[in-house]
């Protein structure tokens, strides 16, 4: 049985995330039959704690063993940031800095990442940010399809639980994982998919971006998008 004040809480949830879906239908070139107008005054409290679930969800991850990427890993990169995050970037898997130091997107990559949020007027710490495989393949390979099956769990469970209003990948690998596609990045990025009933931006890895700086323009479209649904 859920409380007056639960109830209230999951309903302007709901409006917040009813305005959000307007705004990507509109930005995708379909009109809404829902108007963008913000009724309310006070913003929602949320009944969960999504800090405290988000906690528990890495006391079961654990000291992974579930595939052979824990032979070689120094850390589990489990994620951080904002467990009320109204945006969760979506990388492909650690790096040797992320290795290291047992957080996402610190290297030069991450440099990039940081400066792609505050692009859209967001810092790192509003956001939260995640990868599809929590530890570091060798030599930074792609993914195994059998990494990915036994890791992504543990993504989509981070995504239930702060049910963000917008996720962005970032990369082919991150975006096919996700969108369960086999279309490349080229053909994926600058429209919005879904996962479930949660809108998906992808975009370009900002590894690529750092190795071929011509397509920061694509990107920059990609995440004007997601500022403009987020408004
Ligand atoms: N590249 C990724 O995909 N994820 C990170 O966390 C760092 C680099
Ligand atoms: N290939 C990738 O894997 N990611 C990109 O962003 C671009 C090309």
């Amino acid at each position: 049985m859920s409380t007056p004040v639960q109830k209230h809480n999951e309903l302007n949830s709901l409006a917040e995330s009813l305005k959000v879906h307007c705004r990507v239908q509109n930005l995708s070139g379909r009109t809404c039959f829902f108007r963008n107008t913000n009724q309310d005054g006070a913003p929602a409290t949320e009944p969960t704690d999504k800090a405290a679930l988000l906690e528990d969800l890495r006391t079961e991850l654990g000291e992974c063993t579930r595939c052979g990427l824990s032979a070689g890993r120094k850390s589990i990169v489990f994620g951080e940031g904002n467990p009320y995050a109204r945006l969760v970037f979506v990388g492909e898997a650690p790096g040797a800095d992320e290795d290291v130091q047992g957080r996402p997107f610190v290297g030069k990559a991450g440099q990039l990442l940081t400066r792609i949020i505050e692009a859209i007027k967001m810092g790192r710490s509003e956001v939260y940010i995640a990868n599809v495989i929590k530890c570091r393949p060798p030599s930074n390979r792609d993914p195994a399809e059998d990494e990915i099956a036994t890791c992504i769990p543990f993504l989509h469970r981070q995504l239930e639980i702060i049910q963000p209003q917008i996720i962005c990948t970032l990369g082919r690998i991150a975006a096919q994982a996700l969108l369960q596609t086999d279309a490349g990045i080229t053909k994926l990025r600058g429209r919005f998919h879904r996962f479930g009933s949660i809108p998906v931006m992808p975009t370009y890895h900002p590894s690529y971006l750092l190795r071929t700086p011509a397509r920061k323009k694509e990107t920059w479209i990609d995440v004007q998008m997601i500022q403009e649904a987020l408004r």
